[in-house]
């Protein structure tokens, strides 16, 4: 495994936001290289950190990396969404704090054989996230429809030029299969008008559709952070850091849900519904990097942070 560097974003926001107490129970369900975790783990005495990721690397190099915290971290191998299972498995009674932060991590990125990275030519298409996932990038061009490819780049990928470049993989792969990211990349390349290839690297979304698609990024998020929330403890809190905007929609909508009280028609004289608020949001607009972070670490300049409590 190489050695990479890390670095993890909006580290002392999200800290300052967790609020973290001596004896807390933690759960950190992107463990990734661990830097959140680490000043989770720095700050109780009593308490215990329980983390997930989806990558068997990362739950390795986290283990070795906060070693001098050994008893007071639990490390999964899990989908965040399995919290409540989690939770149950290890009888814990509620959260003081839960954190995530999406994605994939620099680690992985920066791991040419992951093949998530645009700039790696000659990398088989992966994308996983989870290696023992059956389902690589290289399956989802070679295999899914024409439709299915469109709807995936324009929905996860917001790409202009979708049905174009899903009609162009259809046609080459009917040749031979695409293998590599570069194959890939000359097909975006391709499909997209040269005067238009001015907003960033021509492959960016596509790659960030498949990513989502491979790894099932979008498909429960929604109702994840509903469960999180609710198995906080009162006044627990709840930060989630997201990279792009259909993640972030997703998280936005959740607390609001959560933060609405009665949802009643306003002409009924008594509640009916029985929702109640059950968070307090803590930031009306999300939190963003500091321009001294943006300077030491351009992969936060899309980052967002919204933090909750439990009520
Ligand atoms: C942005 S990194 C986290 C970095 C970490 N906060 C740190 O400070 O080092 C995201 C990590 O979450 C993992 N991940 C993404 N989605 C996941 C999921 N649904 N369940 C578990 N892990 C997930 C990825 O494998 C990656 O290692």
């Amino acid at each position: 495994m190489a050695n990479l560097k890390h670095y993890s974003v909006m580290l002392n926001e999200c800290i300052n936001g967790l609020n973290v107490k001596e004896d807390g129970i933690y759960f950190d369900g992107t463990l990734g290289g661990g830097g959140h975790s680490y000043e989770i783990l720095k700050r109780i005495s009593n308490g215990k950190l329980y983390a997930t990721d989806l990558d068997d690397c990362a739950i390795e190099r986290a283990t070795e990396r906060l070693k001098e915290f050994n008893g007071k971290f639990v490390f999964i191998k899990d989908n965040f969404k399995n919290v409540e299972e989690i939770k149950n498995t290890y009888n814990i009674d509620g959260f003081d704090g839960i954190i995530l932060d999406l994605g994939v991590s620099s680690f992985q990125l920066d791991d040419r054989e992951r093949g998530f990275s645009y700039l790696a030519d000659e990398i088989t298409l992966d994308m996983r996230m989870n290696r023992d996932n059956p389902l690589t990038a290289e399956y989802v061009v070679n295999n899914y429809s024409l439709e299915e490819l469109k709807n995936i780049f324009f929905e996860y990928g917001e790409e202009k030029f979708s049905s174009v470049i899903a009609k162009k993989i259809v046609e080459k792969r009917k040749i031979a299969p695409i293998k590599t990211v570069g194959e890939l990349n000359k097909i975006i390349a391709e499909s997209i008008p040269k005067k238009l290839q001015n907003n960033g690297h021509p492959s960016k979304r596509v790659f960030q559709a498949l990513r989502i698609e491979v790894n099932g990024e979008l498909n429960w998020l929604y109702e994840t952070v509903i469960k999180m929330a609710r198995l906080l403890k009162p006044k627990g809190r709840i930060c989630i850091i997201t990279f792009h905007s259909l993640e972030d929609r997703i998280v936005k909508k959740a607390f609001k849900e959560l933060e609405s009280d009665c949802i009643c028609d306003k002409s009924l004289p008594v509640c009916v519904c029985g929702k109640k608020k059950e968070i307090k949001l803590l930031t009306n607009h999300p939190i963003t990097a500091s321009e001294k972070e943006l300077l030491e670490n351009s992969r936060s300049k899309s980052a967002k942070l919204r933090i909750a409590e439990k009520v």
